[in-house]
């Protein structure tokens, strides 16, 4: 029985979780707290990393005892110690980079160094109907959109990603400008499920973006945007494009002191983003031969683009796993569950451990 603590503190949320891997690999979460900082970070309309950095370090100790106690355990009954070092807000990852080391020196415990987007693949071990490899996984976030074809624990490889923008902060801003609060995500997803039905007329989220280039909306020149899928073989995307063109438009409307169908837009830019991502996957489900996808990061929260998989996923015959709601967003359940995989394959770090705001 391996059990490993996990922290996080990339970003908003300071996250401390408790996984258990059985005797037949299976993981389970013992206890898993998140105390997000979003309510602050609103009222500047985006994260600021000073303010992050100060909520975790006031945060993480208290969050630590709490998650052990909520497991029903001491510290001398965790096996190893698991924290995101990279990639992320320097300032904020070095919280919980440098809580974790205290604590492994302190409890004389194995020190692990996560990768928060490996981590965010590992959420998806962290169900009852856990992935088999191989693979191909959709990391999209606030920070990251890409596509890794995963062979094995230890091996995956980069085949696709944003040359600019991530989708997650491509919503952010856009939603900003539509007065959504940050993150916009979730009121973006709502407002385009409402213009998605009234352009199709229909509720069903995957019929509705099957049925929506064929509708007038999207014939429609004034909400006309790029797709964020390049050009050719490649499985890379922008979303700076998609991006720049829906603030264009939103100016131009300005300009002319015409207020936009908000939900209609908010459809058209939820097509485009999601139909982008579907495009990329299905050539790299056939270009790699995976029989499998893994949803995994803040964004695959949004209903279309699970709407959007599910429908590719069956066309191609693909299982899909998306994990729940709750592990989507950042947290530290999905860091402990690759913390299980790095006990096993990879070598402990020491004291010298550090942080970096790369990937
Ligand atoms: O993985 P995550 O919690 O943090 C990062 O590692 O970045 O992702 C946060 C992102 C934000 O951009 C947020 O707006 C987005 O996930 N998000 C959504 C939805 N829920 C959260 N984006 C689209 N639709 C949603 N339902
Ligand atoms: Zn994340």
């Amino acid at each position: 029985m391996i059990r490993i603590l996990g922290f996080e503190s990339s970003c908003d949320e300071t996250a401390v979780a408790v996984v258990e891997q059985g005797e037949d690999g299976k993981l389970r979460i013992l206890s898993s707290i998140v105390a997000s900082q979003v309510d602050t970070h609103r009222l500047y309309g985006g994260v600021v990393p000073e303010i992050a950095s100060r909520a975790h370090t006031e945060a993480i100790s208290a969050l630590t005892y709490e998650a052990l106690e909520a497991a029903q355990l001491s510290p001398k009954d965790i096996t190893a110690v698991a924290v995101t070092s990279h990639p992320g807000l320097i300032g904020a990852l070095l919280v919980a980079v440098n809580f974790a080391k205290s604590f492994a020196l302190a409890h004389k415990l194995p020190l692990y160094s996560i990768d928060h987007m490996r981590a965010h693949i590992a959420s998806a071990f962290l169900t009852e109907d856990a992935p088999a490899f191989p693979f191909l996984a959709i990391t999209v976030s606030g920070g990251h959109t890409s596509l890794y074809a995963v062979q094995s624990p230890t091996e995956s490889r980069l085949i696709g990603a944003t040359r600019d923008d991530a989708i997650g902060e491509a919503f952010d801003k856009v939603g900003r400008l539509l007065g959504l609060s940050y993150p916009a995500g979730a009121a973006f997803d709502a407002l385009a499920k409402e213009g998605l039905i009234t352009a199709t007329g229909k509720t069903d989220a995957a019929e509705a973006l099957a049925a929506f280039p064929k509708c007038d909306l999207y014939r429609d020149p004034l909400y006309r945007l790029p797709s964020p899928a390049l050009q050719g073989e490649s499985l890379d995307f922008s979303f700076s494009g998609l991006k720049t063109a829906a603030v264009n438009l939103l100016h131009h409307l300005s300009q002319k002191g015409e207020e936009p169908d908000k939900a209609a837009f908010a459809a058209r830019y939820t097509y485009e983003a999601v139909s982008a991502i579907a495009k990329k996957a299905a050539a790299a489900l056939d270009t790699y031969a995976l029989p499998a996808v893994v949803l995994c990061g803040g964004v695959a929260a949004n209903s279309h683009l699970r709407a959007a998989l599910s429908a590719l996923c069956k066309r191609k015959k693909a299982r899909l796993y998306v994990p729940p709601l709750s592990l989507c967003g950042d947290n530290a359940a999905m860091v402990a569950a690759e913390g299980c995989f790095a006990y096993a394959y990879a070598a402990p770090v020491g004291s010298e451990l550090n942080a970096s705001a790369a990937d």
